[in-house]
């Protein structure tokens, strides 16, 4: 039987169709060439010879066959991510600071080596067939600093940057306030924050015992440890004594069981007047969106979510949800296609 949207609509031939697929294939193999790129030091070698170098001297820096690095360097020219004059090869323009440099806003590095781990794509068709859920206290050491490895130009972005979007809030940072991160994670942003806004007090909050770990030596290593207090719980039963100016939570509201409890808590540590601002993934509403290239990463996130129990979610419903808590003064902000931020105030 023939549906009427089948009927009026003309089928793409299979020569218009083939293409999505072989782009899919071509992305995996540019994909795999840059992660391996990544771990095995070539990417990081090419960075650093300013005039280039061939296959075999690039073999010869990182300690690989030569043979195999020169096909390497053939897959990274066709991926584009390497130039060539035939001989020698470099990083194309920018590839550097894209792929290396972590105090960046632009980088994406830990995005591919990430995406290879076994938490995403692996750990999923493992337990597809049972739907067996996963948390943070499961997931391996490698994990969850691969995780804060891409959450960091997403606190780049925000601190001070995306902040400084919100109406009134940087003059209060610069006076000096109590700032919470909730679902801090590895303590990325707490260090950001202790190092942007010296006159504050800042707080982290997150529900995973050996990330608060990894949070308290990054700290410490970082002679912050005095600067930032941490505390242990869960975003649902989060309870805090002092009210904060700011609390902010950084790709991790998605993740919340409960997210309507968390804005209550959330509401209930802030000071009158003070805000909340959501930095997350806005996952697309649309088909449309979905074919975009953030909406396909977007995809891909999607996978390891699921194995924690939750979706990515379009930024409006953070609008919906500040509602429905009473915030005002609602405001958000685009800081690249795979990163908005949302705020409100408490009344
Ligand atoms: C994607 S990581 C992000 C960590 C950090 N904000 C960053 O950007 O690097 C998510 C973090 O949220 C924490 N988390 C998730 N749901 C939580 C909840 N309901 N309560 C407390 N922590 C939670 C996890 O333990 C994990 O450390």
């Amino acid at each position: 039987m023939t549906s009427t949207v089948e009927a009026s609509t003309p089928q793409p031939a299979i020569s218009e169709q083939a293409p999505k697929l072989l782009s899919q294939i071509a992305g995996y193999v540019g994909h795999r060439t840059v992660a391996s790129g990544l771990r095995t030091g070539v990417i990081g070698a090419l960075a650093e010879a300013d005039d280039g170098l061939d296959a075999d001297e690039l073999a010869e820096t990182v300690g690989l066959d030569g043979f195999y690095t020169s096909v390497w360097c053939q897959s990274a020219v066709a991926a584009g991510v390497c130039d060539t004059d035939g001989v020698r090869f470099r990083l194309a323009p920018h590839m550097d600071t894209l792929l290396l440099d972590t105090t960046s806003p632009a980088y994406v590095g830990g995005v591919f080596t990430v995406l290879e781990q076994y938490e995403v794509f692996d750990r999923f068709e493992d337990v597809w067939p049972t739907g067996r859920r996963t948390w943070w206290d499961e997931c391996s050491q490698e994990w969850i600093a691969g995780v804060a490895g891409t959450g960091t130009p997403f606190y780049t972005r925000l601190v001070p940057g995306g902040l400084e979007q919100v109406p009134g809030l940087a003059e209060r940072l610069t006076d000096g306030c109590r700032i919470v991160d909730t679902a801090c994670g590895a303590g990325t942003g707490l260090a950001r924050l202790a190092g942007t806004y010296p006159a504050c007090d800042i707080v982290g909050v997150d529900g995973d015992a050996d990330t608060l770990e990894l949070a308290r030596q990054h700290l410490t290593s970082e002679g912050l440890g005095d600067r930032v207090e941490l505390v242990e719980s869960s975003l649902e039963e989060m309870r805090l004594d002092t009210p904060a100016a700011l609390v902010i939570n950084n790709i991790s509201m998605h993740e919340c069981r409960d997210i309507d409890r968390v804005a209550g808590n959330v509401r209930d540590a802030l000071e009158p007047g003070g805000w909340f601002v959501i930095s997350d993934f806005p996952f697309p509403d649309t088909t449309d969106g979905l074919r975009t290239v953030p909406g396909r990463v977007m995809s891909g996130i999607q996978f390891f979510e699921a194995q924690i129990d939750d979706q990515l979610l379009p930024r409006t419903a953070y609008d919906d949800l500040l509602e429905r808590h009473g915030f005002i003064e609602l405001g958000a902000a685009e800081l690249t296609p795979v990163h908005a931020v949302t705020w409100g105030r408490r009344s």
